[in-house]
C-alpha cells in the first residue's frame, strides 16, 4: 500500500485548481439509468469512487466512457442487461445505493445489495426505503439485499423525512422524476449536490421546483431524455485547500472556488483570524496574523458546517490560541483522526460526539494512518505545518476523493511524495 509523505517547509503560495465534486458526480452517474437516452457529465472528477460507479453501471449493462483524460463522461444505458447491483461492487462504495430509485422508477424493479457498515458510522439505508415505500414501492430485504419491485410504475406521493438525509434526498428525488403524478419531498437536504443533480435532471425534462430549500416538488413525467451537464465544483476539496495557507502561512488562490459553496466554513476561517478574499478566478485564502484562534465547530446539514470537513478544521485547531471545542452531530464514529493528530503531539480529548482541542505551538511529524477519507487528508494538512516529516499510511482512502493531491500541493510549494507501497 502506498504512503505519502509530508515534511514541514513553511508558507506555501501559488494556485490550485478545484475538481468537480466526488459527491454530486456519484449521484449524477445513476441518473442515465432514468433515460434510454444519452447522458454526458462534463468536469468530472477522476477518483477511484467514480471508478467503482462506473463498474457499477457496466454490470447493470450501462455504457460510460471516460474521455478527455477522464474529465468527460459519456453514459448511455440505453439496454440494461442486469438490475442487480451486487455485493462485491456495493461494498467498495455506499453510494452505490442511489442506482435503486432510478431502476425502480425506470424499469419497475431493482435487487441492490445493502451497502453494510462504515468506518464513521452505522449508516443504515431505511430513509431510502421509506421514501420509495411512499412512491408505492414493495421492498422485499433478503439476504442481504434489498428486492424492490414497483408493478404499474411508482406513484407520487409526500416524503417526510425525520431528519435530513443527502443520499436519501437524490434516491427519492431521482425516483419521483418518473412517478406518477405530484411528489412533495419534506426535510429534504439542501445540500449544493442536490442542487446540482436536480438542475440536470430538468435538463432531461424532469418537472422539478424547491430543490434548495427543505420542500421539493415533482410533478412526474412518462420519460426523460438526454442532456449535457457539468458537475459543479467541489466544495470539500476546495475547503480543504483553503486550510493550506491557514495551517503553514502564505497565500493561496483556489480556481473555481465559490464563496456560497463553502459559506459557514467561510464564518469559522474568519473568527480564527483567517482571511477568503472572492477574486475573479476562485478564492484567495491567506492569515491575518502568524498565528489562528481558537474557534468553537458543530457540524449541521448544508447550510451549516460541513462534518466532511471536521477533520481538516481540527488538523488546524490543532496549533491554534486557546482551546476549541468540535461537536461532530451528523455521524457518530466521526474523530477516528484525533488519535492519529496526537501521535504527532496535539492535545485532544475526546467524548462521544466533542471533542475538546487545546492548541500547542506546533505539531512534530510521525509516522500515522488514514482511517477514512477525510481523515486521510486531515493528516496531511497537519504534516504541512509539522515539524520534520509525516509519512501517511493507507493512502488508498484519499484516492476517493482527491484527485493528484500530491502534484496539486508540490504546485504551491509543498514539500511531499508519494512512496509506492511494498
Ligand atoms: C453524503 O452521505 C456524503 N456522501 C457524505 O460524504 C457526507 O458526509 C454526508 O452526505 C453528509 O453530508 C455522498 O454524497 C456520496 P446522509 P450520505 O444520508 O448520503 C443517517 C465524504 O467524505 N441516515 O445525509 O450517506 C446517517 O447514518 C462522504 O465524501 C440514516 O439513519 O449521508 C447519518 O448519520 C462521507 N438512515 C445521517 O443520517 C438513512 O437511510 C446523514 O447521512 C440515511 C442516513
Amino acid at each position: 500500500m502506498d504512503s505519502i509523505i509530508v515534511t514541514g517547509n513553511g508558507p506555501l503560495s501559488g494556485q490550485i485548481p478545484i475538481a468537480g465534486a466526488k459527491n454530486a458526480c456519484l449521484t449524477l452517474m445513476p441518473a442515465t439509468l432514468l433515460s434510454d437516452e444519452p447522458l454526458t457529465l462534463t468536469n468530472a472528477p477522476r477518483l477511484s469512487d467514480i471508478r467503482t460507479m462506473t463498474a457499477l453501471l457496466a454490470s447493470l449493462g450501462a455504457e460510460v466512457s471516460s474521455l478527455q483524460d477522464g474529465k468527460v463522461l459519456a453514459m448511455s444505458s440505453h439496454d440494461l442487461t442486469s438490475h442487480k447491483a451486487d455485493y462485491d461492487i456495493v461494498r467498495k462504495m455506499r453510494a452505490s445505493i442511489l442506482v435503486l430509485g432510478p431502476m425502480l422508477a425506470r424499469d419497475g424493479q431493482a435487487v441492490v445489495s445493502l451497502p453494510g457498515g462504515c468506518a464513521i458510522g452505522a449508516r443504515p439505508v431505511d430513509l431510502h426505503l421509506r421514501a420509495l415505500e411512499a412512491l408505492g414501492a414493495e421492498l422485499d430485504l433478503r439476504d442481504g439485499y434489498v428486492h424492490a419491485k414497483a408493478p404499474g410504475g411508482l406513484k407520487g406521493g409526500v416524503i417526510e423525512f425525520p431528519f435530513v438525509s443527502v443520499g436519501a434526498t437524490e434516491n427519492a428525488l431521482m425516483a419521483a422524476t418518473l412517478a406518477k403524478g405530484t411528489t412533495v419531498i419534506r426535510s429534504a437536504a439542501k445540500e449544493p449536490e442536490i442542487v446540482d443533480l436536480a438542475l440536470c435532471l430538468r435538463k432531461m425534462g424532469a418537472q422539478i421546483e424547491g430543490e434548495g430549500t427543505d420542500t421539493i416538488t415533482v410533478q412526474g413525467v412518462d420519460r426523460l431524455h438526454g442532456a449535457t451537464h457539468p458537475v459543479v465544483t467541489d466544495r470539500i476539496e476546495l475547503g480543504t485547500y483553503m486550510l493550506d495557507p491557514s495551517i503553514c502561512g502564505g497565500e493561496v488562490e483556489l480556481l473555481g472556488g465559490k464563496r456560497d459553496l463553502v459559506g459557514a466554513f467561510c464564518n469559522k476561517l474568519d473568527e480564527a483570524g483567517i482571511e477568503v478574499t472572492e477574486t475573479g478566478r476562485g478564492l484567495s485564502v491567506k492569515r491575518r496574523e502568524d498565528h489562528i484562534k481558537a474557534v468553537d465547530v458543530t457540524t449541521e446539514p448544508f447550510p451549516g458546517f460541513p462534518t466532511d470537513l471536521q477533520a481538516q478544521m481540527m488538523a488546524l485547531l490543532a496549533t491554534a490560541d486557546g482551546v476549541s471545542v468540535l461537536e461532530e452531530k451528523i455521524f457518530e464514529n466521526r474523530f477516528m483522526h484525533a488519535p492519529e493528530l496526537m501521535r504527532m503531539g496535539a492535545k485532544i480529548d475526546v467524548h462521544g460526539g466533542t471533542a475538546t482541542v487545546t492548541g500547542v505551538d506546533r505539531l512534530k511529524g510521525a509516522p500515522v494512518m488514514a482511517t477514512d477519507l477525510r481523515a486521510s487528508v486531515s493528516l496531511i494538512l497537519a504534516g504541512l505545518a509539522a515539524e520534520g516529516a509525516t509519512t501517511v499510511s493507507r493512502v488508498y482512502h484519499l484516492d476517493r476523493g482527491y484527485e493528484h493531491v500530491v502534484r496539486k500541493l508540490q504546485g504551491v510549494g509543498a514539500l511531499i511524495e508519494r512512496v509506492p507501497g511494498a
